[in-house]
């Protein structure tokens, strides 16, 4: 089945093109890139500077299309670096209300050192410019694409009502990847991503980046040498390896869900797919507006309990963006008793992943 086609009002931003995703930034004589392991490389300790990190975090700029970027240990690290470098004693911390888990857990410890978190849904853009009124110095966290429950934000309407206010911008853009929407296009100040997920591809090691204006990033880079989470040069390598291929993951991860979102509206016992390519989501029509695509992440409710046990196919692992398909309940019931999971498409045939969904849910 084709995959039905955007809206024709799209303002989408330059997205990044398959020859910059195997070139960009860096012009090298090596098909692989080498593994520099030493602690010390030409007089530069590894904490400071890696020529290997170094060569990911050209590659990781030009992905996002950004100044500069600096790579880190995990996607966590990339949240926690950006809100460190930007956050102080005292000002607001706006994220949204339901943001990745860690990042929610980040946001509730942050109140340790004098920053106050405040949740909101950031699909309300009135409750927000209500919240930004007072003018209190404001940093605002999301993901344009969120993680579990696929809301949508509006990054544009975001960044606009924080920048009139005054507030900064981090975008967490793991879930639509700079293939499909580049934050820092529209006025985001910082973007971040789990890079562990589709950048690297292949759930074969933890990476995270932060990108944005060279001056900023120059801060960020400092709080990375202080707080110490640095990337190791080998899982620095595996990223150049995987960013190559993105746009033809990221292509088949979109058909595939696109795919499997359908067939699960048909499946009894599904009570809701989440998916912003279903023409009746919520989220659609902004995101076929922002974006060039709708992403690999499919959720749904359903009473079923035991689905994790009975898909062959699948597997039961907490992550997304690998070739594998996912399948992990989130563990709050939602409201009138239904559970949701959420499914990483992966890059199997999609028939194969319909089969076997329909079999665990029958
Ligand atoms: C949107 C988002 N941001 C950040 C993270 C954290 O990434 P990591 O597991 O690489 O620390 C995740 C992990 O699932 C995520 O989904």
């Amino acid at each position: 089945m084709p995959i039905p086609p955007l809206s024709t009002e799209t303002d989408v931003p330059p997205l990044l093109t398959m020859t910059e995703a195997v070139h960009g930034g860096i012009d090298s004589d090596f098909s692989s890139f080498p593994i520099y392991q030493g602690t010390n490389n030409s007089g530069a300790y590894s904490r400071d500077h890696n020529p290997t990190v170094a060569a990911a975090e050209v590659r990781l700029a030009a992905l996002e299309g950004a100044e500069a970027a600096i790579a880190v240990a995990s996607g966590m690290a990339a949240v926690s670096v950006a809100l460190l470098t930007l956050l102080e004693a005292g000002m607001r911390l706006i994220y949204h209300q339901t943001a990745y888990d860690g990042t929610l857990g980040l946001a509730e410890d942050l109140c340790r050192f004098g920053i106050v978190p405040v949740a909101r849904d950031l699909r309300d853009l009135d409750g927000l410019c209500r919240e930004l009124a007072d003018g209190r110095p404001t940093v605002i966290h999301f993901e344009p694409l969120a993680n579990p429950f696929l809301d949508v934000v509006d990054t544009h309407a975001v960044v606009e009502a924080a920048h009139v206010a005054g507030a900064r911008v981090v975008v967490d853009n793991t879930l639509l990847t700079p293939c499909l929407f580049r934050p820092l296009a529209v006025g985001a100040d910082l973007v971040v991503h789990s890079a562990t997920k589709y950048l690297m591809g292949h759930g074969n090691g933890l990476a995270g980046v932060v990108c944005g204006p060279a001056s900023l990033i120059r801060r960020a880079a400092h709080t990375r040498k202080h707080y110490g989470p640095v990337l190791a040069p080998a899982h620095a390598a595996l990223l150049l390896q995987g960013i190559k291929t993105l746009p033809l993951r990221v292509a088949r991860h979109g058909e595939n869900a696109q795919r499997v979102a359908e067939a699960l509206r048909t499946v009894p016992g599904v009570a809701r797919v989440y998916y912003p390519g279903l023409p009746d989501d919520p989220g659609h029509a902004l995101a076929a507006r922002r974006w060039a695509g709708f992403g690999g992440m499919v959720g749904f409710a359903t009473r079923d309990p035991d689905v994790t046990q009975r898909v062959r196919l699948l597997k039961p692992w907490f992550s997304l963006g690998e070739p594998e398909s996912l399948i992990a309940p989130y563990t709050r019931p939602l409201s009138g008793g239904l559970l949701y999971y959420r499914l990483s498409i992966g890059l199997e045939d999609p028939e194969d992943l319909i089969a076997d969904l329909r079999h665990a849910l029958a």
